[in-house]
């Protein structure tokens, strides 16, 4: 099907607006990617399923993108239909007599507007998540956080558009949050509402928890460029960054991308850098660290498109096959 049939075919079965090669750098925060042959907003949680259903039922590939902070977009674009999850919106409820808050959340909205309406209300627990970029909707599905603590931790549920196109709701034990993880990350299901249960604190020591938090980032983190956040995961008990600074590789250029120099698990966009140019940097940060410390880095970037069949960039070998610090 060509994208105009695509676009024209989804329009009259969607309300949210349909565009025909719309360029997704812009929706990206590393400011990288080429065009969407058809992108869709939805405006509600049924327009979503709606367009999900109508993809698979004509064999149409589908991306969901959210905040666009965890992604890279190949320079050629993602072919199929992009899903830009925009379904914003915060509802608080009564506390319960221990005084604990759920909320409800939109997975389009920003974490950064939950994160300070928690903390203007009094409710602790996302103290962690202050000054990761983003939506809910990826926060969730990437279970991020930092080492005090992750959004997982909070959830009660989250609403989600199961394979066959059917709003589900799964309770905390089935969405499999791990380290930068969950089972709808795995199972690349969409998610499009959750409610978090949040105990109350003292709003004091909240400010004064994301005021920490945020300064910790602004220090150790190169926030001033176009960037994805962390490139890699960290390895059990290490940390990337530290590793790939140990190969040297602090500051290195790939045309207009670079290995910060301020953390070394950040790659910057120096303005008009290409996925491609990211790709070469991962691909040399992820050789080097294997070749010195035996070590299989795991992009956390989310590689999207053509991107992904091209990682890992070498074959790995099956986990205790090998034992490189003996060879
Ligand atoms: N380090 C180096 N060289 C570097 C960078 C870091 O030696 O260039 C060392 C640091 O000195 C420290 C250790 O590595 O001893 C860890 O560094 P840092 O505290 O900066 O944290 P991180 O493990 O690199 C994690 C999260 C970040 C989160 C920070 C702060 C992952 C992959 N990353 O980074 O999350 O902001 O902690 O809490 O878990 C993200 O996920 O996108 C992200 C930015």
């Amino acid at each position: 099907m060509d994208r105009e049939t695509m676009a024209r075919e989804l329009q009259s079965r969607v309300k949210g607006p349909v565009r025909i090669g719309e360029p997704l750098a812009r929706y990206t925060t590393f400011r990288i990617g080429g065009p969407a042959d058809v992108l869709v907003e939805p405006v509600d949680e049924e327009d979503l399923a709606r367009a999900l259903a109508w993809a698979r039922d004509h064999g149409v590939p589908v991306t969901l993108l959210g905040g666009g902070s965890n992604v890279l977009v190949p320079d050629e674009g993602l072919r199929g239909l992009v899903v830009r999850v925009g379904l914003d919106g915060i509802r608080w409820e009564d506390p319960d007599p221990q005084g604990r808050c759920g909320v409800v959340v939109g997975a389009g909205t920003v974490l950064a507007r939950l994160v300070h309406e928690a903390a203007r209300r009094g409710y602790q627990g996302l103290e962690p998540c202050a000054g990761i970029p983003g939506t809910v909707g990826g926060a969730l599905v990437m279970n991020a956080g930092t080492r005090d603590g992750t959004i997982g931790q909070v959830v009660d549920w989250v609403r989600v558009v199961e394979p066959g196109g059917r709003l589900a709701v799964w309770p905390r034990e089935r969405c499999g949050f791990t380290y930068r993880s969950s089972r709808m990350q795995v199972e690349g299901v969409p998610v499009v509402a959750a409610r978090l249960v949040l105990a109350p604190g003292d709003r004091q020591a909240i400010a004064a928890a994301i005021r920490r938090y945020t300064a910790y980032r602004q220090r150790t983190q190169p926030l001033r460029y176009p960037n994805c956040g962390s490139v890699f995961k960290n390895p059990p008990g290490d940390a990337s960054g530290r590793l790939i600074e140990a190969c040297g590789l602090k500051g290195l250029r790939h045309g207009r991308a670079q290995i910060s120099d301020q953390h070394a698990n950040f790659i910057i966009n120096l303005g008009g850098a290409t996925a491609e140019d990211v790709l070469a940097l991962m691909t040399t940060a992820w050789r080097c660290v294997r070749d010195r410390f035996g070590v299989v880095l795991e992009p956390e970037v989310r590689l999207l498109g053509s991107l992904a069949r091209r990682w890992p960039p070498d074959p790995v070998a099956p986990a205790g096959s090998s034992d490189p610090n003996q060879a």
